[in-house]
């Protein structure tokens, strides 16, 4: 096994070392104002509220010391604007594409070979973990060139929770949402109001993501100088960014926040503490509340994972405290010496999460996470229990069906894996023989099955499986019939077939 050479950049890149830290606000995405009304497509004696996103090329200033940068963004913004609605209060979204003719970012024709012949500029928006029947869920093949849109119907049948959007364009993803188009999809409901959390003005998305840059300001993409190991199979920046800036500061009144902490990056994980020796208390994984909150000293999010996390500012009045990556400072809060009261509490019970019972399970799919490697070893591509993108569908579970789903991972690294459509939970994470796998394809476990975290005890979406363990779900497949997709969310290994299609079938 062994990485593509990357080629030294052309251009001299940013040194995050030289960088001023905290010197622009945090920016706080705004929400999207609904452009009007319009009929629901399946009952047009009702009205919903219509909105209308549009993906265009903009530029803007991830630091104050960094000359503009362009990107690509839902309303010309990175983030995007913020998505907020209710449980069961469904509404239409128009993605539009009104990207340039061309593409900014270096494309590799010879990824994914079926994507050849495909036009450059193509995308197609998912938003990460709703619920949504299959025509409306972003299929990566449905994805369509500028000056064309489709538009979503969001029934937002589901629990509060953070999700994001995103685009999911067939071999593209990773270029498209490294420009920038990427944002924020809250889903509340009554239950979650009724615990009087922090709110309003009090809770703020936080997407976490790293870049390389030009010293002119250009966004950079690692790109291989290795014609036997063509494609990147990670991109990892040097400069982390909150909400689109670089080392940003927010000012807090002394009180308790809550923040949606979501890393939006294509393959780096954040490594999460806080200065000042406190603790996070995480309320919420990728699928809304855990069932207690959790203190947590360190936070580890991998791509597309999610932690909601409330913070005490409340004794550190007249202070600074810091959110650090890998004991790195990334984002500084001012703490202003006082503030309104706040009546906002953190109850030691958030809900209910019942836990799924294997021994239920129809069905026990057991699927290996691989590397294919040429003679030489280099990496051509990672894939889903052997099989490519374009190979059949192999998944075809039965609707209100309980499944278990074990990832034998056979690499050398931790990938997160994500289901569209349906929650599930951890079961456990198990040690197994890679000798005896290779040798027979024979699963011998070398050690007990190790139990989730608390923190991973609530509804996940996307779930670390890490190398030499089985990591092992469960689902109960609620939702429409269609096709859906499940893949890893290192953007890289995505886009070079480390994703399959799922058929969810009727039950009948
Ligand atoms: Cu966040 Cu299939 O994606
Ligand atoms: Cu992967």
């Amino acid at each position: 096994t062994s990485a593509a050479m990357l080629a030294a950049p052309k251009v001299p890149l940013i040194n995050p070392t030289g960088l001023a830290r905290f010197v622009d606000p945090l920016p706080i995405p705004p929400v999207m104002r609904a452009a009007g009304q319009r009929a629901h497509p399946h009952d047009p004696g009702r009205q919903l509220p219509y909105y209308r996103l549009q993906m265009r090329a903009f530029k803007a200033k991830l630091h104050r010391d960094v000359p503009a940068t362009p990107l690509w963004g839902y309303e010309g913004q990175f983030p995007g604007p913020t998505l907020e609605t209710r449980r069961d209060e469904p509404l239409l979204v128009e993605w539009a594409n009104a990207l340039p003719a061309q593409h900014f970012l270096p494309i590799d024709h010879n990824l994914h070979g079926a994507e050849k012949n495909q036009p450059d500029v193509r995308a197609v928006t998912h938003v990460h973990g709703a619920r949504v029947p299959a025509d409306a869920d972003g299929y990566p093949e449905r994805w369509y060139t500028p000056g064309h849109s489709a538009t979503y119907l969001y029934p937002n049948g589901q629990d509060a929770a953070t999700l994001w959007y995103h685009d999911h364009a067939m071999g593209i993803t990773r270029l498209n949402v490294y420009a920038g188009l990427a944002g924020t999809f809250i889903v509340r409901d009554a239950q979650e109001q009724a615990l009087n959390l922090p709110s309003g003005d009090y809770d703020i998305p936080l997407m976490l993501c790293d870049r390389l840059l030009a010293q002119d300001g250009q966004l950079y993409y690692p790109v291989s100088d290795d014609p036997d190991a063509p494609w990147v199979m990670q991109c990892n920046g040097n400069l982390p960014l909150c909400n689109g800036k670089i080392f940003p500061y927010l000012e807090v009144e002394p009180r308790k926040y809550r923040f949606r902490l979501i890393n939006i990056a294509n393959t780096s994980f954040f490594d999460l503490t806080l200065s000042q020796q406190q603790p996070f208390q995480q309320i919420a994984s990728d699928q809304g509340l855990l069932a207690k909150p959790v203190e947590r000293a360190r936070i580890e999010l991998y791509p597309a994972e999610r932690a909601d996390v409330v913070i005490d500012f409340s004794a550190l009045a007249g202070k600074t405290m810091q959110l650090r990556h890998q004991s790195q400072g990334i984002l500084e809060f001012r703490v202003r010496g006082s503030g309104k009261r706040d009546s906002s509490v953190v109850p030691a019970s958030l809900r209910e999460v019942p836990r799924l019972d294997p021994a239920g399970a129809v069905k026990h799919r057991v699927m290996t996470l691989n590397e294919v490697d040429d003679a030489n070893g280099n990496a051509l591509s990672m894939q889903l229990d052997g099989k490519r993108w374009s190979d059949p569908v192999s998944e075809n579970p039965r609707q209100h069906t309980l499944e278990t789903w074990s990832f034998v991972n056979l690499t050398g690294d931790a990938h997160p894996i994500h289901l569209h459509l349906v929650r599930f939970q951890i079961l456990d994470r198990r040690p197994f023989d890679l000798f005896a796998w290779n040798a027979r394809r024979e699963l011998t476990f070398t050690g007990p099955a190790v139990a989730p975290e608390p923190h991973e005890l609530g509804w996940k979406d996307t779930v670390r499986a890490d190398p030499g363990m089985v990591t092992r779900i469960a689902m109960r497949f609620d939702g429409e019939p269609g096709r859906y997709v499940w893949h890893c969310h290192f953007l890289e290994h995505e886009d070079n077939d480390m994703m399959r299609p799922y058929d969810l079938l009727t039950n009948s």
